[in-house]
């Protein structure tokens, strides 16, 4: 019976899983399951995971042993549940969660989501435990149901019901040494144009405005076109653009590798496309930069963003950096330091090194303590914190358009985005949550902007 019935999805990690939670609630509600954000009223729970650091599988098990009592409590109502571990954790450790976690039911990577209710029937009905982790031929959005111009995942979209994330590429060939992606989520796969409009045009049905074009190695895409040929992001972005009703677009992550010049013209020629590139340089020492197989120099990086800012000169850069990567010297990590004075993040993030299972850095003797790790990504976080706390307050007096979003958690307050990417609060009707407004911005924290909405 539609409606009788309740899913909870937990999500880890990356934007991405934040998607692929929606796209799993959406191939759930045909058969009647309603999202729930009260995990205890759930039939069936999914655990959304991300393996890109430490303690992901621990945080997992921690997390399923507090399911385990709850599926106990519920079975004492009479109530059954069935419990799913998805994402980068369950296509790494496959059967092994199973045979840890006698609580799970269900174990499926992140390539087979079109089959999740099918699974969770079949296990369901034969009171099976399985575990689907194939990178299978089919492409999975193919076999997702279309999108509805309402989203069944609205208890969890609406709060970003303006904006909303739109995969077109996954998996990552880069096998940078450091990282699991490439294993868990695969080769490179760019889904086509045809198909990507076709959900564009869906969500902006539902109202959305932004649309954040995601992949592991987003500027890598080259999905086929409508004229059969490959198309660059540049050319996606450019064909979305055209369609009445998206305001704004932007895309994450992008690789140094992959900016192609016609997606560095887009930053300049292409007005919905936002003044905004993340784009993770990692380190900032030639010798690191090899190591992990970045087939990029310091100085390879530095041309990219001049050539950026000359395309877009108020561009708002965004990195990722790791410290403290097998065989780091103190003066390799000064490198990463002056690099990042020198281009001036407006956002960053940054991580210790993490030995990830079967990635070659794990292997590689020379592992830094973690006391020198610590050490060093609080060096690096001062001067990242002082950027952005530079950048935002170099905002303040300037009038932004203010895509709003979501309530704040005081009345009457309203949170948008600006072109930046940065939080925006200000004060406002909630009708004009979905609306693009001006905002003088007033002041600046460290995390975010207020302002005051001007008139139109
Ligand atoms: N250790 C630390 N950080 C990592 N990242 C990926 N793998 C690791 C690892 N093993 C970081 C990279 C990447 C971001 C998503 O996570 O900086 O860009
Ligand atoms: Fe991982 Fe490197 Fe691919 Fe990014 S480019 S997903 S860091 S292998």
């Amino acid at each position: 019976m539609p409606g009788s019935k309740k899913v909870h999805i937990k999500t880890f990690g990356c934007q991405m899983n934040v998607y692929d939670s929606e796209r799993m609630t959406e191939a759930l509600a045909p058969y009647g399951y309603q999202p729930t954000d009260v995990v205890e009223e759930a039939d069936v729970v999914v655990l959304n995971t991300c393996h890109i650091r430490e303690k992901a599988a621990e945080k997992v098990y921690s997390e399923l042993g507090r399911l385990r009592q709850l599926k106990d409590e519920r079975r004492l109502q009479g109530l059954s549940t069935s419990i799913a571990v998805a994402g980068c954790v369950a296509q790494a450790e496959g059967a092994e969660i199973i045979a840890r976690a006698p609580v799970v039911d269900l174990v499926i990577g992140p390539q087979s989501y079109h089959r999740l209710p099918d699974l969770l029937f079949r296990s369901q009905s034969e009171s099976r435990r399985l575990v689907d982790i194939s990178f299978p031929d089919e492409d999975k959005f193919g076999h997702l149901p279309a999108r509805d111009p309402v989203s069944p995942g609205a208890v969890q979209t609406a709060r970003r019901s303006s904006a909303a994330f739109l995969t077109v590429q996954e998996g990552c060939d880069k096998f940078c040494t450091f990282c699991v992606v490439p294993y868990t989520r695969g080769m490179e796969y760019s889904r086509p144009v045809d198909s990507l409009v076709t959900e564009a045009l869906r969500l902006v049905e539902r109202g959305v405005q932004e649309i954040t074009l995601l992949g592991q190695n987003v500027n890598a895409y080259h999905g086929e076109g409508p004229d059969g040929r490959p198309w660059s992001l540049a050319r996606l972005i450019g064909r979305l653009a055209e369609i009445e009703g998206i305001e704004r677009l932007r895309y994450t992550t992008s690789h140094p590798r992959d900016m192609g010049d016609d997606l560095i013209a887009a930053h300049r020629d292409q007005g919905k496309l936002m003044p905004y590139l993340h784009l993770p340089v990692q380190a900032g020492a030639d010798r690191i930069l090899a190591a992990m197989n970045r087939k990029h120099t310091a100085n390879d990086y530095r041309r990219l963003v001049d050539r950026v800012r000359r395309a877009r000169p108020d561009i708002a850069l965004s990195t990722d950096i790791i410290v403290g990567f097998p065989g780091e010297s103190e003066q390799e990590f000064q490198a990463t330091l002056s690099l990042v004075e020198e281009i001036g993040f407006a956002q960053a993030y940054s991580f210790k090194y993490s030995a990830r299972p079967g990635t070659p850095a794990a292997k590689i003797d020379e592992q830094i303590a973690e006391d020198v790790k610590v050490e060093r990504l609080a060096r690096l976080q001062s001067v990242l914190e002082h950027q952005t706390r530079r950048f935002n307050t170099g905002c303040v007096g300037r009038v932004f358009p203010v895509l709003f979003e979501r309530h704040g958690r005081r009345d009457g307050q309203l949170i948008g985005r600006s072109p930046y990417l940065q939080s925006v609060h200000a004060e406002g009707e909630p009708d004009l949550l979905g609306r693009i407004m001006p905002v003088e911005i007033s002041a600046a924290g460290p995390n975010s902007l207020s302002g005051v909405i001007r008139a139109l």
